[in-house]
């Protein structure tokens, strides 16, 4: 294929998945991943697809053993790239799979943004303004109280981010900043989205 479009990354994760907040983290995901694009000066909507599709094979195969072992039998018939086959299957590395390791800065983004979304989305929902006005100062204290959304894994996180070489609230504000960004799609109660 030419290079994946949101419009298809939403077309293929669609067929595999049904659950609502899997949705909602997709949208979370690819907001991140459009705002670390915009950090790097790559492709915004390119980063934005492979964050909407990372999770394709969850839904199906939740549990560690398999989850990112059936992303090449979901996306090698509908004509994905064997690059962004494999940068999908890295947001498992250590955690799934060992199958590939990340490289690049889409790839390290990507095993970032997965669970750093998770502790924005959870901080956004407990504020009446949603993702409005969200402070990386105000973030940052969410993210050291480890009982704060405990399931998102903080040692993953720093990582990434030590595999980014970044400062940490570079990519904190690039979280909030796409997911501000692309509020009414992740939809906030309140929001009308
Ligand atoms: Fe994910």
């Amino acid at each position: 294929m030419s290079k994946l479009t949101l419009d298809k990354a939403k077309e293929i994760l669609s067929k595999h998945t049904t659950e609502a907040h899997l949705f909602t983290h997709a949208a979370c995901v690819s907001a991140a991943m459009g705002a670390m694009a915009e950090y790097f000066g790559e492709d915004k909507e390119h980063w934005e697809a492979i964050g909407w599709l990372h999770d394709v094979d969850y839904e199906k195969y939740p549990s560690t053993e398999e989850h990112c072992h059936h992303v090449r039998e979901f996306l090698e018939p509908e004509g994905v790239d064997e690059e962004d086959i494999c940068a999908i299957i890295s947001h498992g590395y250590g955690i799934t799979t060992d199958e590939v390791k990340p490289e690049s800065n889409l790839e390290k983004s990507l095993f970032t943004v997965d669970e750093l979304t998770g502790i924005v989305h959870a901080y956004a929902l407990m504020r009446p303004e949603g993702m409005d006005g969200m402070s990386l100062k105000s973030f940052k204290k969410k993210f050291k109280d480890r009982k704060f959304a405990a399931k998102c894994n903080r040692e993953v996180i720093n990582q990434g981010i030590e595999m980014l070489g970044l400062d940490a609230g570079v990519v904190m504000q690039a979280c909030i900043d796409g997911m501000t960004e692309h509020k009414a799609e992740i939809g906030f109660p309140g929001e009308g989205a």
